[in-house]
């Protein structure tokens, strides 16, 4: 894999397809969780400019018995809010729902967690393994309604490449 990512221009759909592959030679043979979530999100930054993108991480907080808490792991973008409970917010609901959740408005989802006043729309994309949530994968843009079906589509592609 070259060292620089090859941004492209074109819609959508060809800016995944030309990404995807870049990821895939990325994480290739590379078993590392921080350092594979790491560079996913930041070849989606590259590539498309978002205000925010990483994941967040399902734990279980010191103490506890159960899985309740999703921690920020490797990300881009503005610092972000650090713990979010299963069920709050868009991610969290995304874990509870295990289903992608596309916000057009985040001004117009119940309990949307506002970590950055910048964000304006935003897709949480769950990563599944064995049937449970395992992380999340966040964008969020300065663009109200930037995300639609096909982000979904490729994105659920790109989070299922990543060994976990
Ligand atoms: N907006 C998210 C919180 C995470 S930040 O956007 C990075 C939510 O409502 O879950």
């Amino acid at each position: 894999m070259a060292e620089d990512l090859n941004i492209i221009t074109g819609s959508k759909t060809e800016q995944y397809q030309a990404l995807i592959p870049q990821i895939k030679g990325l994480i290739e043979g590379e078993t590392d969780l921080v350092a594979n979530f790491a560079n996913a999100a930041a070849a989606l930054k590259e590539q498309f400019g978002w205000l925010w993108v990483g994941f967040y991480i399902v734990r279980k907080p010191s103490g506890a018995s159960a899985y309740d808490e999703l921690i920020v792991g490797p990300f881009q973008g503005p610092v972000a809010c650090t713990r979010i409970k299963k069920g709050k917010g868009v991610c969290g609901t995304s874990w509870a729902e295990a289903r992608t959740i596309i916000v057009p408005d985040v001004e117009k989802f119940p309990g949307h967690i506002a970590c950055s006043s910048l964000s304006r729309s935003e897709i949480v994309v769950p990563v599944i393994r064995n049937h449970e949530v395992v992380a999340v994968l966040d964008a969020d843009s300065q663009e109200l309604d930037q995300f639609d079906t096909t982000d979904q589509e490729y994105l659920e592609e790109i989070v299922n490449l990543i060994p976990f």
